[in-house]
Order: C-alpha cells, then sequence, then structure tokens
C-alpha cells in the first residue's frame, strides 16, 4: 500500500513503509508527518489506543528514521490528501546514523544543493520532480499520437552545431576531436529523412560560462525533425506540442501545482492555443515602445540595454516581450548573421532567416528554437566553409543534401525551463534533478 492510495480505503486498516519527516505533540499524542515517495499523510498516536511500547517507539523516532506503520484510514476534511492514519502499531526498522542535515528550519540554497541527495526527498522538490515526470510521459505520448518515432542521437559528436565557444571537448584517445554533444538536431536530420518523423529526447551539453537562472551545463532536449517540413509547418508543431504539455500537466499535477504555489491561471492561454506570431523586427519595436516608455516589468531594470536592428535579444529583451502576452510568442525571422549555419534563408528577405523562438511568459524567457533547414547542398557547403566549421566533420551531413534532400524544418525544447515555467519557479537548477552548472558539480 502507497500512501497515495489511501483516500480509495477509508474506514480500512493497513500497513505503510514510510519515513518519518516531522514530528510533535506531548503527553498523550503525538503527530506524525509520514512520507513515502507517493505522497504525504499525518499518523496520530493516541497513549491509548496503542500499547507502551509503540507509545515509546513513537517517540524516539526521527527524522527520515524509516518505520513499518498500520493503523486506520480516516477523512480528515483538513488534510491536503484528505485522509489521515490513526496509528495502531509501528516499528523502526533501522536507526539513523547522526542527525539529519535538513532540519525543518530554512537552509540556504547552496546548503539545500549539497545535499541534494536528500532534499529530493522534500515537498517542494518532491512536486517539482513529478511534474517532470508528468511533462516527459506527455512529451513522449504527444509524438507517438502524431507518428514521429523516437530516435536517439549521440552523446559524442563529431560536430560543432550551434557555434563552437560553448562545447565540451572530449579526449578521444589523442585520436580524433569528438564534443558532447549541444544538439541532436544533425543527427535527428538523419534520422527524419530516413523515417520521416523523427524526435530524440535526451540530455545535452553547453559549456556556457554564463552563470544565469536560465542555464545549465546538462539540460534535456526535446528535438522534433520533420521531412518534408516548412518554417510554417513547423510553427504549428510547436504551438500544439507546448499546449498539449501544459494542458496535460494542468490536468494531472493539480496537487503538485497546488503546492508550489502556482497561480495556475498564468498558464491558461498556454494551454488553450493561438499563440501569437511577431516577426524579429516587430518584437523589437515592441521591446524598444517599453524600454522607451519606461513601462518594465518588476524584475527588468531600468538601465536594461538598448536593442538595434540586427542585435540578438538578451535575457531583459526576452522578458520584456513575454510579459507583453498572456501566452508564448513565438518569434520569427531573426537576422541570419547571428543564428545557426544551417538555417534556411527568408526568399522575401535573405538578409533572415526562416528560424523562430518561442518565448514564455513571466519572465521564463526563450523555451524553443527552431527553423527550417538548408536544403541545397551548394548553399550549406558554401555556409559551412563561411562559418570556418571544418568541412571533413560534415561531409556525412552534406550526404543528406546529396542524396534526395528536400525541405525540412524541426525544433528543440529545452525540458527545464518548461518546468520552471510551468511550475513557477525562479531558477532552473530546481527543475532537474542534479543540476550541473559553473560553481556545481556534486553530488
Ligand atoms: O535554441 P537552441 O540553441 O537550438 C538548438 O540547439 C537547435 N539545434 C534545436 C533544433 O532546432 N533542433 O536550443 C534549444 C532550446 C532553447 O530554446 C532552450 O529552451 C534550451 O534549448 N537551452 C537551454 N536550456 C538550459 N540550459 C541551457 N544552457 C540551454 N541552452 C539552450
Ligand atoms: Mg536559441
Amino acid at each position: 500500500m502507497q500512501i497515495s492510495e489511501l483516500p480509495q480505503h477509508i474506514g480500512e486498516t493497513v500497513t505503510l513503509t514510510a519515513w518519518l519527516q516531522d514530528k510533535s505533540g506531548k503527553g498523550k499524542i503525538q503527530f506524525l508527518k509520514l512520507r513515502d515517495g507517493s505522497g504525504f499523510v499525518q499518523g496520530t498516536v493516541f497513549k491509548g489506543d496503542v500499547s507502551e511500547e509503540v507509545f515509546e517507539a513513537a517517540k524516539r523516532l526521527s527524522q527520515e528514521q524509516s518505520l513499518s506503520v498500520t493503523g486506520e484510514v480516516r477523512a480528515d476534511e483538513r488534510a491536503p490528501s484528505g485522509v489521515e492514519i490513526s496509528v495502531r502499531d509501528l516499528k523502526a526498522l533501522t536507526e539513523v546514523v547522526g542527525d539529519y542535515p535538513i532540519t525543518p528550519k530554512e537552509h540556504g540554497v547552496d546548503f539545500l544543493l549539497d545535499h541534494r541527495h536528500l532534499h529530493l526527498r522534500h515537498r517542494r522538490p518532491w512536486a517539482i520532480m513529478r511534474v517532470r515526470d508528468c511533462v516527459q510521459r506527455a512529451i513522449v505520448d504527444f509524438y507517438h499520437s502524431e507518428g514521429f518515432v523516437r530516435f536517439d542521437a549521440p552523446f559524442f559528436t563529431p560536430n560543432a552545431a550551434e557555434g563552437t565557444t560553448e562545447l565540451f571537448e572530449i579526449d578521444m584517445f589523442g585520436e580524433e576531436k569528438a564534443y558532447l554533444s549541444q544538439t541532436g538536431q544533425l543527427h535527428a536530420e538523419a534520422g527524419a529523412l530516413a523515417f520521416g518523423r523523427v524526435y530524440t529526447f535526451g540530455p545535452t551539453f553547453r559549456a556556457e560560462k554564463s552563470k544565469t537562472r536560465r542555464h545549465l551545463l546538462e539540460f534535456w532536449m526535446v528535438e522534433p525533425e520533420v521531412a518534408p517540413s516548412n518554417h510554417e509547418q513547423n510553427m504549428a508543431l510547436q504551438e500544439r506540442f507546448v499546449s498539449f504539455l501544459v494542458r496535460r500537466a494542468l490536468e494531472e499535477c493539480a496537487a503538485e501545482l497546488e503546492l508550489l504555489g502556482r497561480d495556475v491561471s498564468r498558464l491558461a492561454g498556454a494551454a488553450e492555443g493561438n499563440y501569437p506570431r511577431v516577426t524579429y523586427t516587430d518584437a523589437l519595436d515592441i521591446i524598444r515602445g517599453h524600454i522607451e516608455a519606461g513601462d518594465l516589468p518588476e524584475n527588468v531594470q531600468a538601465d536594461v540595454q538598448p536593442v538595434e536592428w540586427g542585435d540578438d535579444f538578451g535575457a531583459p529583451h526576452e522578458t520584456i516581450l513575454g510579459y507583453h502576452f498572456d501566452r508564448p510568442v513565438i518569434v520569427e525571422r531573426y537576422p541570419a548573421s547571428f543564428k545557426a549555419f544551417y538555417m534556411q534563408p527568408d526568399p522575401a528577405d535573405p538578409r533572415l532567416a526562416l528560424c523562430d523562438d518561442m518565448i514564455a511568459p513571466d519572465g521564463y524567457g526563450e523555451i524553443i528554437g527552431g527553423s527550417e533547414r538548408i536544403h541545397d547542398y551548394d548553399l550549406l557547403r558554401e555556409r559551412i566553409e563561411g562559418e570556418g566549421l571544418p568541412l571533413e566533420a560534415f561531409e556525412w551531413y552534406l550526404d543528406l543534401r546529396r542524396y534526395g534532400s528536400v525541405p525540412h524544418a524541426g525544433f528543440g525544447m529545452g525540458l527545464e525551463r518548461v518546468i520552471a515555467w510551468i511550475c513557477g519557479i525562479d531558477h532552473i537548477r530546481e527543475a532537474i534533478p542534479f543540476p550541473r552548472m559553473l560553481t556545481r558539480m556534486a553530488p
């Protein structure tokens, strides 16, 4: 029996294996806050209901001690789970060695990250990880329902795809160069030409020196790739996908989101769809309008950097844009100059790329980056050379344009950014079990 199943067993006597989170009470009564991974419940021990031995055992329990507990399940309207347990019997399963370090008092961020292996047992990380699990299942369900094949890209790759500065280089026995993958995209393109619709879903690695609340060194990315496809179809897929994930989280994780204090009304637009689409040029006007009027969200500094046509948006600019809309906004057709080499030029204006970013509301920034890919052999070759990338390493990728090339498109969605946004948490480090950042490699 698990705690999550208790509401279906009101009036019955059950036995659980649980851990003690906290304990209070005096004299003839002890209140035990219990958890078992599936949920949380209070156990009440009345002196008159149990043997002297059991009552003493309850008093001796310490934080995070494991125990077997037997009792009657009672309805309790005040309890978040709707039930509590009237304890009849209990037994500690093992002794705790030393004091459990995370006490019910407040702890600093670094202390909790140092004890992440234990902190995961507490309510807040527990709720976030369950939302993560729900969204991960929803991702698989969505692509399955749309006829995609899950296609695993390698983690060691010979190619830099998203700029060479963010690569972790691996020593491959002093022979060829290899890197930890920044993106599964190039391999997903091979998959799309082989299977039509594929998606990769796994960890990706970026040696980003920036310490922001949106960046991890290791993060999970979902990358669908479709052949044939184009820029318009790519944006439509993104909207169907993200709105599906938000709907699923709202349906299945209401209790977790409530525990996190998330104002779910702020996700209503995202769940609905109809995401606004603006061009880079229009987005720039919106951002500049806010800066000139001094109409800025609380978390954007008044001396925010101005932006000119041709500049990439910084985090504060994305925040301004995100707050302008009540749901994610798709910004399309950025200048090609600061975008990746593989993006198809806009036929109406070759200074632009047929690409888009999806920006989440409420300051969560870019959650998706995608584009139509260059399908022409000569143009792609020219771009690879123009970027100063080693042509030999890209010969296999050029083969995809030599043999039966078609217009195709895809995108990447950062899982942790989406989890942080759905859960309404401040920093992306809370959205992954063991975050890897500039200053954090352990536990
Ligand atoms: O925009 P990016 O760099 O796009 C690509 O890698 C493409 N190859 C994807 C594709 O078309 N298949 O990254 C995609 C997303 C970003 O929008 C963001 O959500 C997330 O990955 N992301 C990060 N998340 C956490 N920490 C980081 N350091 C991230 N860098 C990117
Ligand atoms: Mg991007």
